[in-house]
């Protein structure tokens, strides 16, 4: 089995689409599953999940698509300082008054984690385990430096074994790596990356006869310009139409984010 794995899409989306169009044009992907973060920071969140529900890729839920369904007090976003916690209420707020009911009571019912079977029910393994963030809470980052003490104990509360693989986003930069037999990935993100490269982000991830799931991160050109444009004739905080071009970055404090 052959999965497409696309996390973070944050309302953008040019880069949905684009994403979707890429994974449409590579033989023998069997499912598309999303990992969360479907809203937040770019102008389409009904636009985005109308697009998931529309095509039925089944997903979990982020901590920015359960705050937004729950009226949170805050979105359960990570600021490194007091500018990124301002410009961060300011998208939960956009997106809390710009995402209608339908959508909330939708995101309100995506689960936590979902276990599937590459192989079918009627075998005991391997399995396939997506969650958001990690295996407790959709608010803490399972980053590429946590060491393998975490990592253990992730699997541990996943109950993951040998030759399984889990995956997760919320970091939005991807990576992977094997611990004691299960593999991790990070699939990146769609909508939001923050690693420098502007391109969106998803990830192919395989089942075969061989014991160790195969992973492959995969970037997409996708029109950045018109999601910037977008969010620049928004309310939104020009900010992140800067962060969407240069992958990841702020303006300089004080410097017209409005263009580059
Ligand atoms: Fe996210």
């Amino acid at each position: 089995m052959r999965y497409a794995l696309i996390s973070d899409i944050h309302g953008n989306l040019p880069a949905l689409d684009a994403v979707l169009r890429d994974i449409q044009t590579r033989p023998g992907i069997d499912a598309i599953l999303h990992l969360g973060d479907l809203v937040g920071y770019a102008p389409w969140p009904d636009g985005v999940c109308d697009r998931i529900r529309e095509l039925g890729i089944q997903g979990v839920a982020g901590n920015y698509d359960s705050t937004t369904a729950t009226g949170y007090e805050h979105c359960g976003c990570r600021y490194e300082d007091p500018r990124q916690e301002v410009l961060s209420h300011e998208s939960y707020r956009w997106t809390l008054d710009h995402t209608s009911s339908t959508t909330k009571a939708w995101l309100a019912s995506l689960p936590f984690r979902i276990d599937l079977r590459p192989m079918g029910g009627h075998a005991s393994g391997p399995r396939l385990i997506l969650i958001h963030g990690n295996a407790v809470l959709n608010t803490v980052y399972w980053t590429e430096d946590r060491n393998d003490a975490f990592a253990r104990k992730m699997i541990g509360t996943l109950g993951a074994r040998e030759g399984d693989a889990i995956a997760f986003g919320h970091t939005h930069i991807p990576w992977s790596r094997v611990v004691d037999g299960v593999r991790l990935v990070n699939t990146g993100s769609v909508g939001r990356p923050k690693d420098g490269d502007p391109r969106a982000g998803w990830a192919r991830v395989e089942f075969g006869a061989d014991a160790d799931p195969k992973w492959e991160p995969i970037r997409v050109e996708y029109p950045v310009d018109e999601a910037a444009a977008a969010i620049r004739s928004s309310s939104l905080p020009d900010e992140f139409a800067f962060y969407l071009e240069t992958g990841g970055k702020l303006p300089p404090e004080g410097q017209k984010a409005g263009s580059r």
